[in-house]
């Protein structure tokens, strides 16, 4: 199970990878878009100093293979081989996606709204597909389906391609990618937080902190 951050937010990245288990980062060019850093290069290098050699997962802006595999390049060169493309499963991107993974590159394959498109990205080797679970409800889509679907077309087939769940609006929707079997999921801190925070789990945890304190007081239990 792989939980990454979909944040270009160097505050968020360091926090929630001190906080939790992070196998990565994720951008797109609308996350990119949300910083105040504007130099696209000074940004994401950060990024890549503060993950190591966690993944990191950055987007082309082109919408032709040819320009998308420059892009890529410069990815490559910048941010390190091991950098994941990220690529809209469009038919120029899947393009691109077979030349990156024939030249020994990473890519996921992003913008997925259907099984058939991640069967095209899988088909040509993409490491990860990258399915948007709430822009598929919002079609009416229903998208723990769509996503159990590519599990099992993947399962059946033998293919290695992994899913990363993305587009969460609320909690519930990241577990059902893990729960129909998605090895990966991508979500913000605030997402991560939810997760673990709210009136009943405080009341719990507080009222643990209470009672210990009516017996011994302030004293932690290795003062004892
Ligand atoms: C991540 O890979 C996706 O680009 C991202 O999760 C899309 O999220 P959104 O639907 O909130 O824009």
């Amino acid at each position: 199970m792989e939980i990454l951050l979909d944040t270009a937010n160097i505050e968020q990245i360091k926090k929630y990878m001190q906080l939790y288990n992070i196998t990565g980062v994720t951008t797109n060019p609308t996350i990119i878009s949300r910083e105040q850093e504007k130099d696209f290069w000074k940004l994401t290098t950060t990024i890549r100093e503060i993950v190591g050699d966690k993944q990191l997962h950055v987007q082309v802006t082109s919408d032709n293979w040819e320009e998308m595999l420059e892009e890529a390049e410069a990815i490559q060169i910048r941010l390190g081989k091991d950098t994941y493309i990220k690529i809209p499963a469009v038919e120029q991107g899947i393009c691109a996606m077979k030349h990156i993974k024939e030249d020994g590159g990473r890519v996921t394959a992003t913008a997925i709204y259907t099984p058939q498109q991640a069967m095209l990205a899988a088909s040509v080797g993409a490491d990860y597909v990258a399915p948007y679970y709430n822009r598929m409800n919002n079609l009416n889509v229903d998208s723990k389906k769509a996503i159990g679907d590519i599990v099992n077309l993947f399962r059946q087939h033998n293919k290695h391609t992994k899913i990363l769940g993305a587009s969460f609006k609320n909690t519930q929707q990241i577990m059902d990618v893990l729960m129909v079997g998605g090895e990966a999921v991508t979500v913000s801190g605030d997402l991560l937080t939810t997760m673990v925070k709210n009136a009943v789990i405080d009341f719990a945890v507080d009222g643990f902190i209470k009672d210990w304190k009516s017996v011994y007081g302030d004293k932690k239990l290795y003062e004892l």
